[in-house]
Parts: C-alpha cells; sequence; structure tokens
C-alpha cells in the first residue's frame, strides 16, 4: 500500500526555529494528515524540553493541549529536532509559508529493498582472516538493523560465545506480541518497533512487535552479524556454514518496515534513527529506499555527525542509469554484485544430448523425460494448446528490445503454470536471474533458465524430431551448486542501480559494491536465499563494523575512504569487472563506484580522504529536501569525497583535496592520474610526502576539456602509491558540457 492510497499521507518539514510559530492560530479542518516537522540542526542539552517544545508549538497551533498532545505522533529530540503530527492541509501550508521554514514536502513510504521476495540461491562470504581477527569479529561493535524486525530464536543470533553487552548501550528491549525480554540477549541488544504513521492494513498480518513477519529484516540481520552456523543449506543447496560479516558483533532492532510488502513510513524511520543515535549504536544498517526513488532522509545527517556510519541500499532499478536511491555524501550507498556460485542443471533431450541451463530444483516428485512444448513467448495465447498439460515449456521472448528479466520471465511462469505444464525452461541473455523460482517451487514446478545458444539446440533437436515426426521429449536434472573460480564473478547485478545520481551528479555514486545475488542467510528457523541490493548493504554494514572495531577513532567519512579507494575493479583473475545488462558491459564507476569491496585492503588503506560533518553543509546548503530550490554557490564536487563527479566541465576546473596518512609515520606517495578521455588531468603537487609533523597533505586536480564537444561521461582515477603497497584509487567521472542546455543522459 503507498502513500497515494492512504487517507494519511506524511510530509517533511524542515524548520529553522520555532519562533513566531505561536502567532498561527490555524482553522481546523475535518481531515487532517500525518506530518513530519523537521526542526534541523536546532538542539538541546535536554530532550525532554525539547518535547515540550513541540507541545507547545503545536498547542499554539491547534487551540487545545489535547489536542496537539494527541496529534503528536513522535518526538524527534536525540539528534536532531522535530516531531511528526497530524496536521491538516492548510495548517502545514501555513507553516510552510512562515520565514523559519526552509522546507515542506511530503514524506514518502519507504519499502524494503529485496528485488521481490523470491527465492534466490548463493551462499559465499569471504571474510578475509586477517581483518576478522584483527578486529575481534567486530566485537562490541553495535549495528543497528532499520527494517522488519528479527527472528530471535534462529541460530544465527545465538549469544553463547559473546561477553557482557557494552556498558555505553543505553538502549530498550521492548515487548510486544510474541516478544518478551528473553527474546533479547547479548547478540539482539535492543529492540524497538513503530507502527504510528503505519497503514492498519500492513499490520493485521503482522506480529505486534519487533518480531519479524517479513523475513527480510532476518536475513539482513544476520547477513551483517550473524554468528557462525555450521551445516545449513537452502533445501539443501549451496551446503555449508552461515555467518555474517562480524560475527562478534550486536544488533540493535529497529523494526520500522511493515507487512509482506515491506512498507516503512519516513517518520517512523526517522523515529528509529533519532532513538539510535540515542541508544549508542554505531552503524545503522538500512536496507530500505523512498518508493518511487526520489528523496533521502536528511535527519541521517546528524547520525553521521555524531559518529555513526550509516550504509544504505543504492536500490534495484538497474540496469536503466540515473535511478539510485538513498544519494546522500554522508552515507555509504552501496551496489550489488554475484558471487561465484553457480546453479547448473542438466537438461537432457531425448535424443541424449545433454545441455546446461540454471535453475533451482530441489524437490523433484518425478524426474523423467518430458513431452517438450515450443511456448514462443509463452503468453495465455501462444500456451493455448492442449499439448501444453505436461510438458515442459521452452520459452523465448520475441522482442528483446522491450524483454525486462525483472517481470517477464515471471509471467511466463505463471501461465506455464495455469496452463498445467511440468515446468518452463526460460531463454535470456544472462542466467543470473532466478527471480522467479519461488512461485516455480512453490507449485513444485521445474524452472530452468538457458542462454539463448542453449534455447537454439533445443529447437535444433525439435526441428530434427518433426521431420523425422517422432515427439520430442527433455528432462531437467536436479540443480547442483559449484562454486569457487570457474563461477566467473563479480559482476554487478543486472538489478543494481546505477549511476549518475539524478538529485545530485556532482556526486559519484554507488560508493561501492558488495555481494548481493543469491546470498543464503537466516529466515525464521532456516535459511534462505535473497537478492537484491538489499543483501549487499548488510555486507558493508558488517565490513563497516569490523573496521570501526579496529579503527575506532575513524570518522564515518574515514571508513567510507577506506572502502572506496581499497575496491577492487578486476576480479581475481585480475580480468575487469563486468555489468549484467543489455548488454553486458564493462563496469564503469556509475557501475560500482570505487569497484567491488575488499574488507582485507580497507584495514590498512594508506591514505584516507576525511571529512568534517560541518562541511557537508558547507558545500550540501541547498535547503536542503528541496533540491530545486537549492542555491548552493559550491558545487559539491569541492566535498572531500573519495571520488570526484564533473558533470559539466566547460573549460577548466581545479578540485582540492586533502589526504590524511594513516600507514607508516614516514611515506611518500606518487600520483597516477588517469585521465578520462577528452580530459587533461594535472595532479599538483604529484609527490607527497609524510612525516611526524606532516600528516595531511592537499593536493589540487585540474581537469581541462581537451576538445569543445559536447559529450557523455567519461570516467578515469587518480591513485596515489607508496612503496608498501598502498594505492589508493579514487574513481572520476566528467562530462564536457559546452551547451547547456543540451542533456546526455548515459
Ligand atoms: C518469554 O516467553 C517465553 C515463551 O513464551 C517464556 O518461556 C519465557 O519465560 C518468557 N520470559 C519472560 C521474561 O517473560
Ligand atoms: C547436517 O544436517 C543434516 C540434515 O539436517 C544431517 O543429516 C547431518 O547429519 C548434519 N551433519 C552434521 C555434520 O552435523
Ligand atoms: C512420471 O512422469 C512420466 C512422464 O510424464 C509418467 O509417465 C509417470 O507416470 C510419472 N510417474 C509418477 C510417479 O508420477
Ligand atoms: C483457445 O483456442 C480456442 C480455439 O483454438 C479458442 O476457442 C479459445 O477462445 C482460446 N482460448 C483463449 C483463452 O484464448
Ligand atoms: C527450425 O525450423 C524453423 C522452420 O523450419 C527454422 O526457421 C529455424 O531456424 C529452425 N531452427 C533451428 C535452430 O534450426
Ligand atoms: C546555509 O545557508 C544559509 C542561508 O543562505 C546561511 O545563513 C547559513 O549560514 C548556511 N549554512 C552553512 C553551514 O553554510
Ligand atoms: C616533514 O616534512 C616537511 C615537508 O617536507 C618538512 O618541512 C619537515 O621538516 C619534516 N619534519 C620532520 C620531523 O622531518
Amino acid at each position: 500500500m503507498t502513500l497515494q492510497s492512504s487517507p494519511q499521507s506524511l510530509y517533511l518539514l524542515a524548520l529553522i526555529t520555532l519562533s513566531s510559530l505561536n502567532l498561527l492560530h490555524l482553522k481546523a479542518e475535518a481531515s487532517s494528515k500525518l506530518y513530519v516537522v523537521y526542526l534541523g540542526e536546532k538542539q538541546h542539552e535536554d530532550p525532554n524540553v525539547v518535547a515540550a517544545d513541540h507541545h507547545d508549538m503545536l498547542t499554539a497551533q491547534l487551540g487545545s493541549k489535547e489536542e496537539a498532545l494527541s496529534s503528536i505522533l513522535y518526538n524527534y529530540k536525540h539528534g536532531f529536532s522535530g516531531f511528526a503530527a497530524m496536521l491538516t492541509e492548510s495548517q502545514a501550508k501555513t507553516i510552510g509559508e512562515l520565514p523559519e521554514v526552509m522546507s515542506i514536502r511530503p514524506s514518502r513510504t519507504y519499502k524494503i529493498q529485496t528485488t521481490r521476495s523470491w527465492d534466490y540461491l548463493g551462499l559465499h562470504y569471504n571474510e578475509p582472516k586477517g581483518l576478522l581477527h584483527d578486529s575481534h569479529q567486530g566485537e562490541d561493535i553495535i549495528i543497528g538493523m532499520v527494517d522488519t524486525g528479527i527472528w530471535p530464536e534462529s541460530p544465527s543470533f545465538s549469544d553463547a560465545d559473546l561477553g557482557p553487552i557494552p556498558s555505553r548501550w543505553k538502549g530498550i528491549c521492548q515487548t510486544g506480541q510474541a516478544f518478551n525480554s528473553s527474546n533479547c540477549n547479548r547478540k539482539i541488544i535492543g529492540a524497538r518497533w513503530y507502527t504510528m504513521g503505519v497503514d492498519p492494513e500492513q499490520l493485521k498480518e503482522e506480529y505486534l512487535s519487533a518480531r519479524a513477519f517479513n523475513n527480510h529484516g532476518t536475513h539482513t540481520a544476520s547477513t551483517a552479524a550473524g554468528v557462525l552456523v555450521r551445516n545449513v543449506s537452502a533445501h539443501g543447496l549451496a551446503a555449508g556454514a552461515a555467518r555474517g560479516g562480524a560475527p562478534r558483533a550486536r544488533l540493535a532492532i529497529y523494526k520500522t518496515c511493515w507487512g509482506s510488502n515491506g512498507d516503512c513510513s519516513e517518520a517512523a524511520v526517522l523515529k528509529a534513527i533519532d532513538d539510535a543515535i540515542h541508544d549508542g549504536v554505531d552503524v545503522l544498517s538500512l536496507s530500505i529506499g523512498p518508493v518511487g526513488g526520489k528523496g533521502y532522509l536528511e535527519g541521517s545527517l546528524n547520525a553521521v555527525a555524531k559518529g555513526i556510519t550509516l550504509v544504505f541500499a543504492g536500490g534495484n532499478g538497474g540496469p536503466a542509469t540515473r535511478n539510485l536511491i538513498n544519494e546522500l555524501p554522508w552515507v555509504i550507498t552501496v551496489a550489488a554484485s554475484t558471487i561465484d556460485r553457480s546453479f547448473p542443471t542438466v537438461i537432457t533431450l531425448g535424443n541424449g544430448q545433454k545441455l546446461v541451463g540454471q535453475a533451482i530444483y530441489y524437490q523433484p516428485t518425478n524426474i523423467s523425460f518430458k513431452p517438450l512444448y515450443f511456448g514462443g513467448s509463452c503468453s495465455v495465447d501462444s500456451l493455448n494448446n492442449t499439448d501444453v498439460v505436461g510438458s515442459i515449456v521452452l520459452c523465448s521472448p520475441a522482442e528483446i528490445i522491450s524483454f525486462s528479466p525483472r517481470y517477464d520471465p515471471y509471467i511466463a511462469a505463471n501461465n506455464v503454470i495455469k496452463a498445467n505444464g511440468a515446468g518452463i525452461i526460460y531463454a535470456m541473455y544472462t542466467t543470473n536471474l532466478l527471480f522467479f523460482f519461488e512461485s516455480c517451487n512453490n507449485y513444485l514446478v521445474i524452472c530452468a533458465i538457458v542462454d539463448f545458444g542453449i534455447a537454439r539446440e533445443i529447437q535444433k533437436y525439435g526441428n530434427i524430431t518433426s521431420l523425422e515426426g517422432t515427439k520430442p521429449m527433455i528432462k531437467v536434472s536436479l540443480t547442483r551448486d559449484v562454486a569457487g573460480q570457474r563461477v566467473p564473478s563479480p559482476n554487478i547485478a543486472f538489478f543494481s542501480s546505477r549511476g549518475p545520481s539524478a538529485l545530485f551528479p556532482e556526486l559519484l555514486l554507488p560508493d561501492i559494491a558488495a555481494p548481493g545475488v543469491s546470498i543464503v542467510a537466516a529466515m525464521r528457523d532456516s535459511y534462505d536465499f535473497l537478492s537484491g541490493t538489499s543483501v549487499a548493504c548488510p555486507h558493508i554494514s558488517g565490513i563497516v563494523a569490523l573496521l570501526k572495531s579496529l579503527h575506532p577513532s575513524w570518522s564515518p567519512a574515514a571508513i567510507k575512504s577506506a572502502l572506496v579507494t581499497t575496491a577492487s575493479i578486476t576480479n581475481e583473475h585480475g580480468w575487469p569487472i563486468e555489468a549484467e545488462g543489455l548488454p553486458r558491459k564493462l563496469a564503469d564507476p556509475f557501475d560500482f563506484g570505487g569497484g567491488h569491496v575488499n574488507p582485507n585492503k580497507a584495514a590498512d588503506p594508506g591514505l584516507i580522504y576525511d571529512i568534517d560533518p560541518k562541511d557537508y553543509l558547507k558545500y550540501f546548503n541547498c535547503s536542503i529536501g528541496i533540491p530545486d530550490a537549492c542555491d548552493s554557490t559550491k558545487p559539491l564536487y569541492y566535498l572531500n569525497l573519495p571520488s570526484i563527479s564533473i558533470p559539466n566541465l566547460k573549460s577548466t576546473v581545479t578540485v582540492w583535496r586533502t589526504v590524511t596518512n594513516v600507514g607508516s609515520t614516514n611515506a611518500v606517495y606518487k600520483a597516477i592520474p588517469e585521465s578520462p578521455v577528452g580530459v587533461e588531468m594535472v595532479v599538483e603537487p604529484p609527490v607527497l610526502v609524510f612525516n611526524c609533523t606532516h600528516k595531511v597533505q592537499t593536493f589540487k586536480v585540474e581537469f581541462t576539456a581537451v576538445f569543445k564537444m559536447q559529450g557523455d561521461y567519461k570516467f578515469g582515477s587518480l591513485t596515489w602509491y607508496d612503496k608498501d603497497d598502498h594505492r589508493v584509487r579514487i574513481p572520476i567521472a566528467i562530462r564536457i558540457v559546452i551547451q547547456d542546455f543540451f542533456s546526455d543522459a548515459s
């Protein structure tokens, strides 16, 4: 259910001060809605004073104290000041017109970021021993999960080997339906849940507590910080040990997303962030995004200013460009990649020929040869034939241009199931997408994906049998799983959202890629597959916990820098990482930012690009909340980010960056500029010398357009290297522009 269809929509108001609001006396209207009032940086020493202020403010407008009290649903008071309250549209409008009001806009529904709740295959999480060991597996780092709750009985959340709860923890274990204080332990150290502002429809099937009805939150929490659990598998596939990135880190659960849809109200998410600041979390993992893709949580900056690293999913809108979500410079925005595991399934033709596809076929009722039916596009019409019944149907999308791998195979499978087919073999250009298999397996139908070459072999066999006048037969065997170097990986996942950032093209996004395809993690009492940037996000959250444990003094910006500058752009064979899509191509920074995460290298990055949280506002002072109203004179590419994106290079642009040496005290770094095509790039000075008095150095990079040419984005990089094998690389994206009105989206 989206906000539009709900009678209570959310609006976000960003105000500077409370003064002069008490002059307002607004007429009451019948239909009030829930609004979120964001009072920005304003903070009070005593949070209760803040709450009282909110009440006074509303009393002034609503006329009665009782009405004000009952209309306020949430008070935000720890990191930032504000509240969520039921207001009429005209009340909200009047507030929005006050001079102190920076912005007023509708709040959004957020959604969990699985591609859908479909099964996926795979389990591979190569946690480098060095960092895991040195960081004591993230011991005592607290990861806050803003998600659908948790299934506390999962063995992944056992606290058997953990020490006492860190004394700095100030959170609570909020009880509720099927969740009492015994459900918190030394692993799940906190739990809170937020139903205010949530569509009541979403709550009907739910546990009114932190217990997860929707498995998403259990999966992400166990991916970030699950303990080692041996001998698990998903339906016998991908068998092995399951564990999170930081097995000794603690979990704080903030259940803000509800129902099978996993819808989250922005008002609740902001309250969860506010509480997490108070509670003392170190990392916040948010595998959620605004419905429709636009917008971001400005309240998140206050968490970052308190030293909390925020990790967000980058969205599942790929492979089209410009559809990233959570585009903010102070958070980490994560893309999803494939891992080195695949699920080959042998397909045998009636003539004995063996071919290989991909499938999740684990519960056969009857593995035997079955008639083969050529279903073409597998539309309802093309399956209107009694021969479909009991047959395995080969489906091949007719129009590759309009083909949507996220939906078309799913529709075809449903058509085959409705026509009483025994199974479906779907021809696609990438066999990494096993999205529609859950419904196939629920119905115990065979579902396999083959590439177009294999599909042609099957068709050829069909032609031969029709010449011979025999009936074509086919058999699909049980899925095996194969892992290791034989499976080319990582590739950026088809669904992973791509840059450039539509809201802020001067930020190079996404930041980094992490495994997000066919990952096995906890779901209730068992383990199952899930894919999506939702799954990639807690991988980064777990790694951040390890880095925090190893380097407690590093700021969120330093941790992000360490991750981005050490990421890999090639696979273990030294081949460039590819991005799935149509066609598949070499991955560029708009697919994976700095590259694929390399945790062990991130532990020792050599140099970091650090940022004082105050700087974000200096460069990002665009009446936060309304990008349209942005009046910033300083382009965002001046922020000391570990990347450079210049969307409008006309002649020459000079940017400065400052790096801090976090390696050995005496170090000499040399620059390797790799300039984007058509751009001249000069780094000054080209050598940086660090010693005990010079730990921080500033350099400038001058970009000059070589040609006067209306271009699209071209990519480059700047790497600083020393003799200790540090290679500190930042990605660069530049677009030469000669005409302002012309734009090339690519
Ligand atoms: C919590 O619930 C469980 C199961 O119903 C019960 O065994 C346990 O005693 C309860 N704990 C508390 C503290 O109420
Ligand atoms: C692993 O689990 C399976 C099925 O639950 C069981 O049959 C097997 O004995 C277990 N193996 C080990 C080593 O525990
Ligand atoms: C298995 O499938 C074959 C071919 O469709 C059929 O002849 C046979 O009866 C089936 N066996 C069972 C036990 O369903
Ligand atoms: C299936 O085909 C028959 C005749 O070929 C036709 O009468 C019927 O309407 C078709 N059904 C559908 C659902 O298209
Ligand atoms: C099968 O036969 C059809 C019709 O004769 C032809 O168009 C098609 O190319 C053949 N397919 C293969 C794979 O040989
Ligand atoms: C943001 O902009 C406002 C108005 O333009 C200005 O008063 C304020 O000082 C700016 N804040 C920062 C941090 O630059
Ligand atoms: C550190 O390097 C700077 C610049 O090269 C130099 O001026 C300074 O003397 C050096 N400090 C020491 C302690 O060597």
